[in-house]
């Protein structure tokens, strides 16, 4: 049985009182203090569908002082708290289980600083991917991540989350962008780490222990980021291999010929693709004359448009004719850039129209990844349309099983294979999207005892009362012992 389906809430935790309410509106304002209805039934919402709270007030600060006095308030109350951004998180660690009370910083969304010198940012967490990647636009500078929920995801989400996407094959993990960030302990201690520097080692780096740490820990508040400068030349290519072992013999062709100017490298198959066409609107097969088992799509950056397209041209032709590739096409307009686009980041939206879907974002060594896919297709049969793609260049594969319901027989066969699967071959069972609740309880699969003790010691220390998104990233049990 799943977590969410066994788990019991934790009878330490108050219910909220009109007097809590009182309490809150005094500091917030009554803007600042959601009752209503409708806006609650999205918040205890997840954007899979999958997971439902019961939560009857969602907090919206404005500023780290309010952060700090509704944490201080909530924890001397024993009132259990779910640190909530663009709610687009896929693994069920963003909305309440039980009656958690909602705080979404949404309203913090100010951008503080840019330095053109540097690329530094320094914006407050609520602030929409989106509206930052138009706003470097403006002083040409890119964000160093992107990903299909721009649109909704916060970068306090992002960062909770370590979010990789698109870019990350380039520009590195948020482990290596984000130089500082300000966040709220559980008591409503606030720790600033808001640095601006690249190197800094006075001692333990903290800021890493909130980044990906899913509102565990604390609520991230303020975020400064290295941005990399807009390059002045990017082509994307959208080609076609026959094999998997095609797909990778073209990364490594694509590192060593392409170089310092491949910027993504990304994958899926067959059934992703028809996934695509068959639900999402106004889409085409960018190459249509033949059906093809995979699909890659490659993006390079650079600062010379004749250098980049003499190279991309170059290493197209010689791995046509090596036959690593069969087929391809190159963007030529902005038109064509964001329907390649389009076809890779509206897999995960196509597939939730297509109706149920277990979803499984794996770190795996390369060369085994698309034999998983093979072995849950022969296990699964015609019960479920097995689809695969992902990060190829970060290692990162996303399993997604599609059927048209969810049911307890199927879920048998998925789990635990996938995750003992995953864990003999030292893989990850979250590469990016996390634990959350989904996976609180698998987190063995992935990391030792030991590690998953000392991550109790560190929860224990920074929130005794355990009122900072309980029920996930650590398996209840584990936290009751400790
Ligand atoms: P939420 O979903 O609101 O929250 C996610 C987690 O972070 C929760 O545990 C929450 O408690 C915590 N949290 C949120 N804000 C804060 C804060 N300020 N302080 C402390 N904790 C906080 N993920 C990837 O890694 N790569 C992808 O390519 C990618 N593509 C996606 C595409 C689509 C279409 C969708 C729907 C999701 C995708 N995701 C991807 C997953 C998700 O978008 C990311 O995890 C994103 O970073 C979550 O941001 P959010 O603001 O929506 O956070
Ligand atoms: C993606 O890469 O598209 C995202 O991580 C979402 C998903 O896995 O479906
Ligand atoms: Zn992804």
């Amino acid at each position: 049985a799943s977590v969410a389906s066994t788990t019991q809430r934790n009878p330490d935790f108050s219910k909220i009182t009109s007097d809590d309410i009182s309490y809150f509106k005094k500091i917030l304002g009554e803007r600042g203090v959601v009752q209503d209805e409708e806006k609650l039934a999205d918040a205890n919402t997840d954007w899979m569908r999958k997971h439902k709270g019961s939560s009857k007030l969602m907090l919206q600060p404005r500023i780290t002082e309010e952060v700090s006095q509704i944490l201080k308030y909530c924890n001397s109350r024993c009132l259990a708290v779910v640190p909530q951004g663009g709610n687009t998180g896929l693994v069920g660690g963003s909305v309440p289980v039980f009656d958690e009370v909602i705080i979404n910083v949404g309203s913090m969304n100010n951008i503080l600083s840019f330095d053109k010198v540097s690329g530094i940012l320094v914006c407050e967490a609520g602030c929409i991917l989106e509206n930052l990647i138009s706003f470097l636009d403006n002083q040409g500078f890119i964000m160093p991540l992107d990903l299909g929920a721009k649109g909704s995801c916060q970068i306090g989400g992002n960062v909770s989350t370590n979010a990789g996407g698109l870019r990350l094959i380039r520009y590195g993990s948020l482990h290596g962008s984000v130089l500082g960030l300000e966040a709220v302990l559980a008591n409503g201690t606030v720790l600033d780490m808001l640095g601006t520097l690249r190197k800094d080692n006075t001692g333990y780096d903290l800021k890493h222990l909130f980044i990906g740490s899913e509102g565990s820990l604390g609520i991230v508040t303020k975020v400064s980021i290295l941005t990399p400068p807009m390059l002045s030349s990017v082509n994307l290519a959208f080609l076609a291999c026959e094999d998997y072992a095609s797909c990778q013999k073209l990364l490594l062709e694509a590192k060593r010929k392409l170089g310092e100017i491949l910027s993504a490298f990304e994958f899926l198959d067959v059934n992703a693709l028809n996934v695509v066409l068959k639900h999402l609107d106004g889409l085409r097969d960018p190459l249509p004359s033949s059906v093809h088992n995979f699909y890659v799509l490659i993006e390079t950056t650079g600062s010379m448009e004749s250098h980049d397209k003499e190279k991309l041209e170059a290493f197209l032709l010689q791995s046509m004719n090596s036959g690593i590739i069969t087929d391809g096409v190159l963007a030529q307009d902005i038109n064509q850039t964001s329907s390649f686009w389009r076809i890779r980041e509206g897999i995960p939206e196509a597939l939730m129209k297509a109706g149920a879907v277990y979803k499984y974002d794996l770190s795996v060594p390369p060369e085994k990844m698309y034999e998983l896919v093979e072995e849950m297709r022969a296990r699964l049969g015609s019960a479920a349309n097995v689809v695969a793609y992902g990060h190829l260049g970060d290692g990162n594969l996303h399993l997604n099983i599609s059927a048209p319901q969810y049911t307890d027989g199927l879920l048998s066969k998925i789990e635990p294979f996938v995750y003992e699967w995953t864990s003999k071959h030292r893989g990850s069972i979250s590469a990016e999207h996390g634990l959350g609740l989904m996976k609180a309880d698998k987190i063995h699969y992935s990391k030792s005892p030991e590690t998953v003790l000392l991550m109790a010691a560190i929860k224990k220390l920074l929130d005794p009362n355990r009122i900072l998104n309980p029920y996930k990233v650590l398996p209840p049990s584990i936290l009751s012992q400790s």
